[in-house]
């Protein structure tokens, strides 16, 4: 396999670039410590490498496929989700593209998904907010009351591995589980006692509504303005796939009517802008009632340097004629 050449657009986890070392692969990695621009990705590619190692941030378009070619085989992109690359444009030069789909990451991004539930609930963050500023001046009855969990329903949109690893920690905390698919897993709800609702039926019965799904056409705007009427006024939504899933207006505007409880959020329509529109009061920066992490849900250590592992093992099997683990199946 000398001879081969990767392109890694920023600086991940040794773990996954020492195996394409010692593959033979000579490892070229962007060392700006930031993204790399799209003119200065085009203009690398041009120098010819066999794969390319991307990030979520990073735009796979034509364009940067064609820089690539003839020699680029592969893109692997180190994420779970794939919505930054073309694929029809993929699929029109015969490129493969790989994603990070590791149970480690799973793993990571479903504790996420608690670590939200569990700070909407018990009010974390106002809570810590408020006693770090020194407000606190004694025990109340009825300071951040918050709620139990066990009991409360659980709604996941999209029952794919996030989807499922969420619902196995849900159930041991007592938590009842709905959930909405475009395929009914029979077995998985009889296992964890899962019960598959419409999306609306769902949404009308869930306290906590989490969105699972990879950003596709038909999830762009998932929830929306008719979608957050018929939520629960007590009920939250996490979300943790892609910020498009929710049209972040129709949220400012539930939020604010109180049509529902509160949000908890690690991605963003407009990222990484918090708000596509910045108005005043309308900002979900100024809202007590929602949480925000920087797009971290996978940010472990466990499930960064698997994403690492696996992303490189993808380029491997793939340059090496193999199929890999991770191919993404084109429509
Ligand atoms: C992160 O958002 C990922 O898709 O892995
Ligand atoms: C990935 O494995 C997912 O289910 O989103």
């Amino acid at each position: 396999m000398a001879g081969k050449k990767v392109f890694v657009t920023r600086q991940i986890p040794d773990a996954g670039l020492k195996l394409l070392k010692h593959a033979g692969y000579s490892v070229k990695i962007s060392q700006t410590g930031r993204a790399i621009k799209h003119s200065d990705l085009i203009g690398e590619l041009k120098t010819g490498y066999d794969a390319l190692l991307c990030l979520l941030t990073d735009k796979i378009d034509g364009a940067v496929m064609d820089a690539g070619l003839p020699r680029l085989k592969v893109i692997a992109n180190y994420a779970v989700g794939f919505d930054n690359v073309d694929l029809n444009a993929a699929k029109d030069r015969r490129l493969i593209i790989t994603n990070t789909p590791s149970d480690v990451v799973n793993e990571s991004v479903a504790e996420h998904v608690l670590s939200l539930i569990f700070s909407l609930a018990h009010r974390v963050v106002e809570a810590d907010n408020f006693t770090r500023a020194g407000k606190y001046k004694g025990w109340q009855p009825d300071l951040f009351i918050g709620q139990n969990l066990m009991g409360k329903t659980l709604g996941i949109i999209g029952l794919g591995r996030i989807g499922k690893a969420t619902v196995r920690r849900a159930v041991g905390m007592d938590m009842k589980v709905v959930y909405h698919d475009v395929v009914r897993d029979k077995q998985f709800e009889q296992q964890y006692r899962a019960k598959f609702l419409s999306q609306r039926e769902l949404l009308k019965t869930a306290d906590f509504v989490s969105l699972n799904v990879p950003l596709v056409p038909a999830t762009r705007h998932l929830l929306s303005t008719a979608q957050f009427k018929l939520m629960k006024k007590t009920a939250f939504v996490i979300n943790t796939s892609r910020g498009p899933v929710v049209d972040e207006m129709a949220l400012l505007k539930a939020l604010t009517k109180h049509e529902i409880a509160g949000a908890g959020l690690d991605v963003f329509e407009c990222e990484p802008l918090i708000d596509c529109n910045p108005r005043d009061h309308y900002e979900l920066r100024m809202m007590n009632n929602v949480i925000m992490t920087p797009h971290t849900a996978s940010a472990t250590v466990e499930a960064r340097a698997d994403m690492a592992v696996v992303a490189a093992k993808n380029i491997i099997a793939a340059l090496s004629g193999k199929r890999p683990p991770n191919q993404v199946v084109f429509k």
